[in-house]
């Protein structure tokens, strides 16, 4: 898209899915539109990009309500994971503070088909100490920052599946890592957990495809799936994909322009 105006739309894109780096590799396109991706730096080696990235947090609110201002920020995309809360709660009390406009970039949540055995549950302990009294085959899609949580029923034979490799606690002695990055495949899955005789699967509501596979496998073998739900976030200016966010700035972009902004 092509439009003249005065001064570029300088655009905070907080990181660290795959929307937000199609979001980025679009919004590079974008003429008069400058766009920098934030990311937490948790991942050795995240994708490649063709547009600014800067990493590392902020130093909470404080800190990015001033980096906002000190680089004269016009948007606040937030297209983190729906499980990332803290920096998305900073995003939206940052964002009250400048007067920094806030868009949230959110994929909608996976929900229950037939075939589907789902337990439900409010946080990652709660999925943990619903999981049987007796030594259970597990497999945990709740990342890395779940392992200290996993400790709690160290007696579980888990399958711990994260992005890069890391060394488990001592007492989770009966753990396995299996280290890949997404988007996984369901007959992948399903091969994975029935080597493994998984009985039980560990899961955050993320919604999208990428880690949908697991929740397919899980139907197709009968397999129970503790699903933690997302936490609750407050009331922001949303839409479901980077094509709508894209579509969302394009328009934001126009409106400036005809105003001379
Ligand atoms: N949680 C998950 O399940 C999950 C899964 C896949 C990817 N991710 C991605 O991994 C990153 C970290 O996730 P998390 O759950 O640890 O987040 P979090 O608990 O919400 O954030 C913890 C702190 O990390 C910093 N931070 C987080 N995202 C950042 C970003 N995009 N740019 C700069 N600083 C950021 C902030 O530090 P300051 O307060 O110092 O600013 C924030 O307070 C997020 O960017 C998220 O999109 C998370």
């Amino acid at each position: 898209m092509t439009v003249t105006t005065g001064s570029p739309l300088r655009i905070l894109l907080l990181g660290g899915t795959t929307e937000a780096t199609a979001l980025a590799t679009h919004l590079a396109r974008v003429d008069g539109v400058q766009a920098t991706l934030s990311l937490a730096g948790r991942t050795a080696n995240p994708a490649a990009s063709a547009f600014s990235v800067r990493i590392g947090g902020f130093g909470g609110v404080e800190g990015l309500a001033n980096h906002l201002q000190r680089e004269k920020i016009d948007l606040l995309v937030d297209a983190t994971h729906p499980f990332a809360a803290r920096i998305s709660a900073n995003a939206i009390a940052a964002s009250i503070e400048t007067g920094v406009p806030l868009l949230a970039v959110e994929r909608p949540p996976w929900t229950q088909v037939d075939g589907d055995d789902w337990i439900e549950h409010d946080g990652i302990e709660a999925a943990i100490s619903a999981l049987p009294h007796k030594p259970q085959d597990v497999f945990s899609g709740l990342g890395r920052q779940a392992i200290d949580a996993l400790r709690r029923a160290p007696h579980h034979r888990y399958l711990i599946r994260v992005v890069d490799p890391i060394e488990l606690p001592a007492n989770l002695a009966h753990a396995k890592i299996i280290t890949a990055r997404g988007p996984f495949h369901t007959e992948d899955d399903i091969k994975i957990f029935t080597e493994h005789r998984i009985r039980y699967v560990l899961a955050k509501n993320a919604g999208g495809s990428a880690a949908y596979s697991k929740i397919e496998a899980a139907r197709k073998l009968g397999i129970t799936v503790h699903m933690v739900r997302r936490p609750a976030l407050g009331p922001r200016p949303t839409v479901a994909t980077s094509d709508e966010a894209l579509n969302w700035i394009e328009a934001l972009h126009r409106t400036r322009s005809d105003l001379g902004v």
